[in-house]
């Protein structure tokens, strides 16, 4: 694990605003900096950054977080990854060794990644030294610098060339990482007689390989690595990270379903292309995806097959799309994929038909038209029938509102009769019940309110925590237990010094969802030291009320009823004077005596 102190550190010499800006225009606003959040389509901004306060808040969809949750959430990173990536930018090391062990929570014991690497670099010596594999790259077109670039290697024939690399070929990483496969008590190479291409995970470090066998060599043409605690083939994209620099300039990323395509476009100058690990488009490619570019195109192969996929990417897409991003999918001539019809028309052709891409919307029409006889009552009534899922799931309102009117078109209806067969629910709401944190954050708006502005207070001006009456506070509330524990917090490590890192200590712990709407009321009353300061006195004065007037309700009923004991008839008194209008002391009644 990393300790809580060095991702302190890091939070305090990372400047969230420079983290976010490369990635997210921002503007000047007041005390904080603004813009069009990137989490959720807008036309105006409300997402905002804090920098004295080191965190941001998105107003209309509720993301926030501190510089490590930002790129968590906009690049796609582990937590580890995050981790690194921002003290690379500040020039700390990370403690810890194991990368990615935050995510995946890898078991202790050795480093993976440590092995894969090591793997890496022998397949590359030994490409060097295999005339056929080369030969067979330079066949396909594949330049030296090509290779070179995606670290492309050979694996010799043979059942146990990794003992060559490693020096305890029994070691039991070997079978963890996926090399080596072990079978009745023998243990041999996974990978034998290939042309190796590693995987890397987005930052860069091999995470599992696919070997293509020579041209009739028997066997499966690709093997790729299994599902290992540092591989998860639904998670990752080839090529990813050789190509991200070319697809945020593009903003727009192209995903192909080979290895060899990725490489041959990249060597053709599409550098922006990506490709599926052999398995079908997941939830989790969506999302990655949409992080990297406003702009995704999916490549397909023009054959059934190619179809079929596409139309399983579309069907994952469309919860996952908003109004700002765009998904396209561009069918190749039947007998082609990308990296024949690269060879056979160049780059600018398949340039040109990437730009004219079929956008998801008329994939979507299309298909369903596809289906259905539109020139019956019945074909009509059926693709109504048929468009009701799909629609439904459309997460982009705006999107989704011109899917409607597009589908009443096509059946001849009204765009409402059409919402109203199809049963609708508004856009808005879907999103929340998809995001439940995200209602909890707005709708609790009065219940302690008073609460929450202390909060907020001390989160402004964390040195206020030592004028805390915490005696005044109602433990039973969530606002008031969080309070408690980031005064204990603030007094027991001085190196938290903004509100990200407060929210770095207590991330995923119960207290996150009452500090995120504390850290909206700091920027909704745009908070600051002394503000902070009135506004503690004031909450502190409201509380130290709220708990007088019960008090005294309570001593009421007691005398009332006879109970009440001298020392209370006396605290009665004292609460009364203070609390003008409730000075009479009530009359004993006769009957409970
Ligand atoms: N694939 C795989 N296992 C297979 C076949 C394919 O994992 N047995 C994956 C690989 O990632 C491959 C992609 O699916 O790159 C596309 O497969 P295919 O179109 O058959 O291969 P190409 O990429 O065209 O391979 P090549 O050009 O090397 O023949
Ligand atoms: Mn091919």
């Amino acid at each position: 694990m990393i300790p809580d102190s060095f991702k302190q550190d890091l939070l305090n010499r990372v400047d969230i605003v420079d983290v976010i800006s490369p990635r997210v225009p921002l503007k000047k606003s007041g005390a904080n900096w603004v813009g069009l959040c990137p989490f959720h389509g807008e036309r105006s901004p409300s997402f905002t950054v804090s920098q004295p306060k080191q965190f941001y808040h998105c107003f209309g969809c509720g993301a926030h977080g501190n510089a490590i949750g930002f790129l968590i959430e906009y690049s796609g990173l582990g937590y580890v990854e995050a981790l690194r990536e921002l003290a690379d930018g500040v020039g700390m090391k990370l403690p810890e060794l194991r990368p990615d062990a935050g995510r995946r929570k890898a078991p202790e014991g050795p480093d993976l990644y440590e092995f894969l690497e090591r793997a890496a670099g022998y397949y590359r010596e030994q490409l060097k030294g295999s005339t056929r594999a080369i030969e067979y790259l330079k066949g396909r077109g594949l330049t030296g610098r090509t290779a070179a670039r995606y670290g492309i290697g050979y694996a010799p024939a043979g059942w146990q060339n990794l003992a060559a690399a490693f020096a305890q070929y029994e070691d039991k990483a070997l079978v963890d990482c996926g090399l080596v496969i072990e079978n009745e008590g023998k243990r041999y190479d996974r990978f034998r007689d290939r042309v190796m291409f590693p995987i890397l995970n987005q930052r860069g470090t091999v995470v599992g390989f696919g070997g293509r066998v020579f041209e009739g060599d028997s066997g499966p043409k690709y093997m790729n690595s299994p599902e290992t605690p540092v591989f998860e083939k639904g998670r990752e994209l080839y090529g990813l990270s050789q190509a991200r620099e070319a697809i945020r300039k593009a903003n727009r990323v192209v995903v192909v379903e080979g290895y060899m395509d990725t490489v041959m476009l990249a060597q053709y100058g599409v550098e922006n292309a990506v490709a599926t690990l052999g398995t079908a488009t997941t939830p989790a490619h969506v999302q990655k995806l949409l992080r990297q570019a406003d702009e995704v195109v999916f490549c397909f192969d023009g054959d059934a097959a190619g179809r079929r996929a596409a139309w399983h990417a579309l069907e994952v897409s469309l919860e996952l799309l908003s109004d700002r991003k765009a998904i396209r999918f561009l069918f190749l001539p039947a007998e082609h994929d990308p990296d024949s019809y690269l060879r056979a028309f160049g780059r600018e052709a398949f340039e040109a038909d990437v730009a004219r891409a079929q956008p998801l919307s008329a994939f979507l029409l299309a298909g369903l038209k596809d289906r259905t006889d539109l020139s019956t009552l019945e074909g009509r009534s059926r693709l109504i029938a048929e468009a009701k899922p799909l629609v439904g799931r459309v997460a982009a309102p705006a999107l989704r509102a011109q899917l409607v009117h597009a589908v009443a078109e096509a059946v001849a209806m009204t765009p409402s009769e059409a919402a109203r067969l199809m049963a609708l629910r508004d856009a808005t709401t879907m999103r929340e019940e998809r995001a439940p944190a995200r209602i909890e954050r707005t709708s609790t708006a009065v219940e302690g309110r008073v609460e929450r502005a202390l909060l907020a207070c001390v989160l402004a001006a964390p040195e206020l925590a030592s004028e805390l009456e915490v005696q005044t506070l109602d433990a039973a509330r969530a606002e008031a237990r969080a309070i408690v524990e980031v005064r204990d917090l603030l007094r027991a490590q001085p190196t938290v010094r903004t509100v990200g890192g407060v929210l770095e200590a207590f991330r995923g712990s119960e207290h996150e969802p009452v500090l995120v709407a504390a850290e909206r009321i700091l920027l909704d009353l745009r908070l600051d030291g002394e503000s902070a300061a009135l506004v503690l006195r004031d909450a502190q004065a409201n509380l130290l009320n709220r708990r007088n007037k019960a008090r005294h309700t309570e001593l009421h009923q007691r005398i009332a009823a006879g109970l009440a004991t001298g020392e209370e008839r006396a605290e009665f008194a004292r609460l009364s004077v203070s609390r003008p209008g409730l000075s009479e002391t009530p009359q004993t009644s006769s009957k409970t005596l």
